[in-house]
């Protein structure tokens, strides 16, 4: 593996998968290691425009736009990606899994297509390891009521937000070696723990 992998951070709304990407970015900022950070839909200039289009309440696209909207999004955040691809450490707040998880597990689109999309943006690219956090339901549902501002993707129904997690699970035991599932319903300084030391061996 690459000693400046990519490294994704999985999960659904309110997994707490953002609370760890800071702890991570923190720990390599102290260590002086070089490494760059996006999320999706977002990361670059044009994917951040892209991002706020999905997610704003009052789009209501039909979930094949909403599909090509997110693999527009990654379409403008791969030259970032290659531009670094294994010459700093790239972390990435949801990538091709959450396409797979969401669109497919969570809404129904046709799994061939995802792929085949995402093999033709990704070319040679390869994600190195990832992070998946998963919640149970009772609080998941405690979280998502205490957040402030809901964007449109906030706003499903549990049993999404289950299947999705459901299918976030299934790719996780699809690619046991490079996955590393972390139950936010434990403790979670034992969990940043668990993943910085994750992280030590990824890249040393
Ligand atoms: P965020 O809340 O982690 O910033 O992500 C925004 C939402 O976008 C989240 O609900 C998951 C969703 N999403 C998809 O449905 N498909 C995708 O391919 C990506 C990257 C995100």
């Amino acid at each position: 593996m690459s000693k400046k992998p990519i490294i994704v951070f999985e999960g659904i709304e309110g997994s707490g998968k953002s609370y760890h990407i800071k702890k991570v970015s923190s720990f390599l900022d102290k260590n002086k290691i070089k490494y760059i950070q996006i999320r999706e839909p977002g990361g670059s200039l044009n994917s951040e425009k892209i991002r706020r289009l999905i997610l704003n309440k009052k789009s209501n696209f039909n979930i094949h736009t909403d599909l090509l909207l997110y693999l527009a999004a990654r379409s403008e955040n791969i030259n970032l990606i290659k531009k670094f691809y294994k010459k700093k450490i790239i972390l990435i707040d949801r990538f091709v899994d959450s396409t797979i998880a969401y669109q497919h597990y969570g809404m129904g689109v046709d799994l061939k297509i995802i792929n085949r999309i995402n093999r033709f943006l990704l070319k040679k690219i390869k994600v190195d390891f990832t992070f998946l956090n998963v919640v149970n339901k009772k609080n998941l549902f405690q979280r998502l009521k205490k957040r402030k501002s809901l964007n449109r993707y906030d706003q499903f129904h549990m049993n999404f937000y289950n299947k999705v997690q459901k299918g976030f699970l299934k790719l996780a035991k699809l690619n046991k070696k490079s996955y590393k599932i972390i139950d936010s319903n434990l403790d979670i300084k034992k969990n940043e723990d668990l993943i910085i030391n994750q992280l030590k061996k990824l890249i040393r």
